[in-house]
């Protein structure tokens, strides 16, 4: 790996000379690697060169370009803190086409850790402060201004219309073992979509949204384990901003895995959800619309239905999207989604009441 990466690096505006470089596992998408360059004055200075999945993300420069807009408007608002910056070759650009037609990039090394999991409830209510930043730093910003680079990511009706389409013509014969879960989303199928209903209507302002809210897509200091910044702008696009905070908290206060099998594991923590809500709108309170707070319940809610939409979707028209272990995984992934869904819903007053608390 050493020639490509000092290859890479070489068409970089970096300081030193090549030195070391580690793998970084902790990703899933992308292929991660700190590199560390040797100064003239001896010191040594690192660095992460990325080499984006082109599969998955299918037009890198205009993520690029809205991770350019997003950490240049933040890091002109953070002049004292550490912000993500984006080196630039020798053309100007942010990115690099290697000639095997790899995509790269390289950015600052923050010297942090990262917590795949977080069950300690300081790192969920730190984890709702990072996100409550980050959107609080770009309430300014005209979400408009970004490409929508998976467009209708979240459009909850799209994504309901499309699974319901896709029911009728059962492209292979799977609709049968799926009928009390399409029954279910038909049930709840108008308050799902409420919100997102509401933003394509132009009631909700239209945000910058991270879309990959999850804790291992935020830097947290080594010590202190205070949050540091988010990462992982590739799916930075206009959106609402509760979705990013429901997304975040279907995940981080779930009990289970996504795929988990045995429902009884399966149920949405209201203790999780309120550290996650507390360090949120700690930050975000008076630099958003009051019903972009009131409605975070109801976009949790909505975005895990929306997801088992999508698993269901994939399942019944034979699994092209989501990757399986298994040949129902999708079937298995749609109803732990489900079953977190009801969760939500059996807690829903609860939760409404937290949020009324903390605004
Ligand atoms: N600027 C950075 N400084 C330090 N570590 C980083 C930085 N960027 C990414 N990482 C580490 O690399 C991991 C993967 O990066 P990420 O951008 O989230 O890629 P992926 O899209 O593959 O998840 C992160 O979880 C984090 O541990
Ligand atoms: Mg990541």
């Amino acid at each position: 790996m050493t020639p490509i990466l000092q290859r890479i690096g070489s068409q970089f505006c970096l300081e030193g000379k090549f030195e070391s470089y580690e793998i970084i596992k902790n990703g899933n998408i992308n292929m991660t690697y700190k590199v560390t360059y040797r100064k003239s004055d001896g010191a040594l200075k690192s660095y992460i060169f990325q080499k984006i999945n082109t599969h998955v993300f299918e037009n890198p420069v205009a993520i690029m370009r809205n991770i350019d807009l997003v950490t240049t408007h933040i890091r002109n608002k953070c002049v004292d803190s550490p912000t993500l910056h984006f080196h630039h070759t020798k053309n100007r650009d942010n990115y690099f086409y290697d000639t095997d037609g790899s995509f790269w990039r390289v950015m600052n090394y923050i010297d942090s850790v990262t917590f795949n999991n977080c069950s300690d409830l300081t790192v969920v209510r730190n984890t709702g402060i990072a996100f409550g930043r980050f959107q609080m730093q770009l309430a300014d910003f005209d979400g408009a201004r970004l490409s929508e680079t998976i467009p209708d990511f979240h459009n909850t009706k799209m994504r309901m219309d499309t699974l319901f389409a896709d029911a009728v013509k059962d492209p292979v014969n799977r609709v049968r073992e799926a009928r009390a879960e399409l029954a279910y989303i038909a049930s709840v199928r108008e308050k799902a979509c409420e919100l997102s209903e509401k933003f394509y209507h132009g009631e909700f302002p239209v945000r910058v949204t991270h879309n990959d809210t999850k804790c291992n897509n935020i830097l947290f200091d080594r010590e202190t384990k205070e949050p540091l910044m988010v990462i992982d702008l590739d799916t930075v696009m206009p959106g609402m901003s509760m979705y990013d905070f429901g997304d975040a908290a279907r995940f981080i206060a779930s009990t289970a895995e996504e795929d988990e099998k045995d429902l009884k594991k399966v149920s949405f923590d209201k203790e999780v959800f309120r550290a996650l809500a507390e360090g949120y709108i700690g930050e975000l309170k008076g630099h958003v619309m009051d019903t972009e707070i009131t409605t975070l319940p109801l976009a949790t809610f909505s975005i895990t239905v929306e997801l088992a939409s999508r698993f269901l979707d994939d399942y019944i028209t034979g699994d092209s999207y989501f990757k399986i272990d298994y040949p129902d995984h999708n079937l298995v992934r749609t109803r732990c989604q489900l079953h977190l869904a009801k969760s939500i819903m059996a807690q829903f007053g609860e939760l409404c009441e937290t949020i009324e608390r903390l605004r």
